[in-house]
């Protein structure tokens, strides 16, 4: 059911790459609650050509930018301003990755190169993001800004590596940039943190379905899906969320603040 949460409001979605991406399902919820966007994700990403798919059912236009590039990410807000007919009112940055993880470095052997890229792309990027809306003067007043992270920010989680790193960077960022954009305009910034969930992303962590069997089992609500993540995302692109910020929200089913679950001391009893 749609309530028209984001009528007339104008946005940008990064990182929808194909059907299991949160920020596919975020772009299908923010349609359905009419609001206009456009879609945006790194150029390679866009080769297997799914995010058209999307487009089409959101009536979205499709810009591609490397999020690390200053250059893309000028164009991508001119581009939107001019097809969305005037300034932003929303911002998704639902952006992960790191060379480390993905050819599987342990972090006793990180390829610092690597690192600094995973930086660059999981959390600078956040902040490159709003630096080029902010010299541009492209935000609406009582924007919303929002990105996506993990717990292992705050916690250790074996396999997170030094996306571990990039989480704690792009939350930091959320609070210093939240503190700047609320005081000159009223925008607000703030960092989901979701459960693990099925997507390109999350499976490409090393035993990602123990991970995700453990967090369901550690969870009381269970783990929470890409859908209810969506829908978590909206409530904060709307008008109902307008003195939230610089915070790191959990959307997780409870298991940041949960110790022990039945479930679990049943594994290890029957042991
Ligand atoms: N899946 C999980 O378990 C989980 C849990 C908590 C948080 N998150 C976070 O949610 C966000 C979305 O991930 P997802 O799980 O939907 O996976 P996903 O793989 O569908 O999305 C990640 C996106 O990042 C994009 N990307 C990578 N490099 C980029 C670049 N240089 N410029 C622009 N875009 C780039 C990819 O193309 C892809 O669309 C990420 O920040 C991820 O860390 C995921």
């Amino acid at each position: 059911m749609a309530y028209n949460l984001l009528k007339g409001k104008r946005g940008i979605i990064f990182g929808a790459l194909d059907e299991n991406s949160i920020a596919w399902k975020v772009a299908q919820k923010a349609f359905e609650e009419g609001a206009q966007f456009t879609l945006t994700n790194a150029p390679i990403a866009m080769r297997m050509g799914e995010i058209n798919k999307l487009a089409e059912q959101c009536k979205a236009a499709v810009i591609p930018a490397d999020a690390t590039s200053i250059e893309d990410l000028e164009n991508l807000l001119d581009k939107s301003v001019e097809v969305l007919g005037g300034k932003i009112d929303f911002i998704l940055h639902s952006i992960g990755m790191s060379p480390n993880v993905r050819k599987g470095r342990s972090y006793g052997d990180l390829n610092y190169e690597w690192f600094l890229k995973s930086l660059d792309v999981s959390g600078l990027s956040f902040h490159k993001v709003m630096q080029v809306a902010e010299k541009k003067g492209v935000l609406n007043n009582q924007a919303s800004i929002l990105a996506l992270t993990y717990i292992a920010s705050q916690r250790t989680f074996p396999d997170y590596s030094d996306m571990a790193e990039a989480k704690s960077v792009l939350e930091s960022i959320a609070r210093s940039y939240g503190y700047r954009l609320g005081r000159s305009q009223k925008v607000r910034v703030n960092t989901i943190s979701q459960s693990p969930t099925m997507t390109t992303a999350g499976k490409g962590i090393a035993g990602f379905n123990a991970f995700y069997d453990f967090a369901d089992k550690m969870s009381p609500l269970g783990n929470a899906s890409a859908d209810d993540c969506a829908a978590y995302c909206i409530t904060l692109f709307s008008d109902f969320t307008r003195h939230v910020t610089m915070q790191n929200l959990f959307h997780d089913g409870g298991f940041s603040s949960t110790g022990m679950t039945e479930e679990v001391m049943e594994i290890f009893s029957k042991q």
